[in-house]
């Protein structure tokens, strides 16, 4: 849940450590810390603590040092063991001041190891967990191992998903790190080489990347880079393909990332779906490495995500089960793996994830591997563990997604899930080629109706900014509307921090409409879908209690907009893809209502982009 980085070589510079931590701080930010070894002899650390602004308090203080360094490593921090402090913040060191470790994930087994440490007379200055690896790595050294075997001999005490980077003063070029069920990899440059959390944190110094496997230790110093498993065997590199430019990683004149990524939702659905259909009228699904015959003898299906990725698989659930006729069940991943799910090697399990890093959903496909299900993940991430674990991986393409709130991961990964459903169909003869092709046809009409409804931004933007005082939303739809009104609470609860509550618009005289009076914002999810009809009748109900009416509306549909106080409008599509557009005025009016209410959209309190912890 932290972002980490590390640098060697000739060219090695403060400047790009903390550059690199500022592209990590959507990793969390609660604080930031260098630690660096300038003379080849001296290890200095800098720790900064002001939440947001901790990076420029550290860039600050290094002013104050030798920004010449030989290794150095950083670290962004979401605090999970030990309250936001100095003491706490990252790098920690082991007793003899000679060691630094940067650390993101969590140490299970910390308790036990910090009182066998803490008994053996290592002396321990923060709460974290973090620390014993400092302390463990100081007990391998004094026996007589190197760097590297030391992190080998520790990752093989530590229990839990983490990754690792250490530095010593005996060692001064060198940076070893190694992880296990978290993100890291490696990059070289001109005269420098990196480690980090992802590659946006190294993109523009770096040149080359590679991946690191779980429990591999990648050696990295000025002149090369190794890597080895536990036992210390050497293993060959593997580069990864990255196609992102620096500036796809910074604003590019937007005024935050989240607003960067709404307007980029044309183009990251058109990536996602470009090379998708073969000119024979098949999809085709090139990173699928299930066989046809597999997915022939398939008779159930299980999505599992969480939060928005959750939300993308309750969308295309609708799709799957229509178009391939197969049982779609969806679970919240942190439930999934604990709760004994029916499921057998003609089950497909699929992780929606955009970072293919999120630990409930890594554990919930690790469980159905397990059980003998066959695994697909969709990820934004290429070669993220999730993808690299799983049986085939379908990529959303939707390039780096730096903003805390997920937008444009979300309606790409709602049109990767319907590729696949196409795909199925088409494999499973549910559905003929002409009707795919149909399909896929609307599909590739998306981009632009995308680029329609963010023409109605400045709309969206002054109903927002009139909507300040309201103290509490509700969103309402049916069918492909209830995920869509579940995103879009989620959008405004994560940056506006108000209560916002999603329904299904049917379920609401059972309960929820009692809380619906004169005070109450509702927004009723009412594009011509199957149910629009029903969802009409159910948003009068909530009119005639008093509620203010905002209603989302196919472009030109007065009928639907007259019953709402406010519209906002979304061209029409094929019913089962309008969880795609639908869903888009929701993230503006979420993104300009938290502006206006002075919130920091890109980091909202208490959240971090990727959760690996459990
Ligand atoms: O990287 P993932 O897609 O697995 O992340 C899942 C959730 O943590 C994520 O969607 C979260 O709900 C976002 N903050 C939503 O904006």
């Amino acid at each position: 849940m932290c972002g980490i980085i590390g640098s060697t070589g000739k060219k090695a510079s403060l400047i790009d450590l903390i550059e690199g931590l500022g592209r990590l701080e959507y990793r969390g930010y609660d604080s930031a810390g260098i630690a660096v070894i300038s003379d080849l002899s001296k290890l200095e650390r800098l720790r900064a603590v002001d939440g947001t602004a901790s990076l420029a308090l550290l860039d600050e203080l290094s002013k104050g040092i030798n920004g010449v360094y030989s290794a150095g490593i950083g670290h962004t921090r979401w605090a999970t063991h030990g309250r936001v402090t100095t003491e706490n913040a990252h790098p920690h060191f082991d007793c003899t001041g000679n060691i630094a470790i940067v650390h993101n994930g969590i140490v299970e087994n910390f308790r036990e190891l910090k009182e066998e440490l803490a008994n053996a007379g290592h002396v321990f200055t923060s709460q974290t967990d973090t620390e014993v690896i400092a302390h463990l790595l100081e007990n391998y050294l004094k026996e007589g191992a190197n760097l590297t075997s030391a992190v080998s001999l520790a990752m093989t005490q530590l229990r839990g998903a983490m990754a690792i980077v250490a530095i010593d003063v005996n060692d001064p070029q060198t940076i070893v790190a190694c992880k296990r069920m978290a993100p890291l990899i490696v990059g070289s440059g001109n005269e420098v080489n990196f480690v980090a959390s992802d590659v946006p944190a190294i993109l523009g110094k770096a040149d080359t990347f590679y991946q690191v496997g779980d429990n591999q230790v990648v050696v990295v110093s000025p002149e090369e880079i190794s890597l080895y498993d536990l036992s210390g065997n050497q293993l060959e590199l593997s580069k990864i393909d990255v196609e992102w430019d620096l500036d796809a990683a910074v604003r590019g004149g937007f005024h935050d990332f989240m607003s960067k990524e709404i307007f980029e939702q044309s183009n990251s659905v058109r990536d996602t779906l470009l090379g998708r259909m073969n000119p024979d009228g098949e999809i085709i699904l090139d990173e699928m490495r299930l066989k046809i015959d597999d997915l022939q003898e398939i008779n159930k299906i299980f999505i599992v995500g969480c939060g928005t990725s959750y939300h993308a698989g309750m969308v295309a659930k609708y799709a799957i089960e229509h178009w391939t006729r197969l049982p779609v069940e969806l679970d919240i991943s942190s439930e999934f793996r604990y709760r004994d799910p029916v499921v057998d090697s003609q089950t497909l399990v699929i992780g929606v994830s955009q970072s293919g890093e999120t630990l409930d959903t890594m554990a919930a496909m690790h469980e159905a591997s397990l059980l003998g299900a066959k695994t697909l993940v969709v990820s934004n991430v290429m070669g993220s563990s999730m993808a690299r674990a799983a049986d085939a991986v379908l990529y959303t393409r939707a390039g780096p997604e730096i903003g805390v709130a997920a937008t444009k991961t979300h309606t790409s990964q709602i049109v990767a899930l319907l590729l696949l459903a196409l795909y199925l169909a088409q494999v499973r003869h549910n559905l003929q080629l002409s009707e795919v092709g149909e399909i896929f046809s609307e599909l590739q009409l998306l981009p632009p109706k995308i680029d329609q409804i963010l023409e109605t931004n400045d709309k969206i933007a002054s109903v927002a900014q009139s909507m300040v005082d309201v103290k509490r939303f509700y969103f309402i739809g049916r069918q492909i509307g209830y995920p869509v009104a579940l995103e879009g609470a989620l959008k405004l609860k994560e940056i506006s921090y108000l209560p916002a509550e999603g329904y299904p618009a049917g379920e609401l005289k059972h309960g929820p409409i009692a809380m619906i009076d004169a005070d109450a914002v509702v927004f009723g999810i009412a594009t011509r879908t199957r149910l629009w009809e029903k969802t009409i009748s159910n948003i009068e109900e909530v009119k005639v209690r008093g509620a203010k009416v905002v209603m989302i509306v196919n472009s030109g549909d007065d009928a639907s907009s007259s019953l709402g106080d406010l519209a906002f409008e979304v061209p029409q599509t094929h019913p089962l893809l309008a969880g795609v557009l639908d869903v888009i005025p929701l993230q503006l009016f979420a993104y300009h209502l938290s502006i206006a209410l002075g919130n920091d959209v890109d980091r909202p309190r208490n959240l971090a982009k990727t959760v690996t912890v459990e």
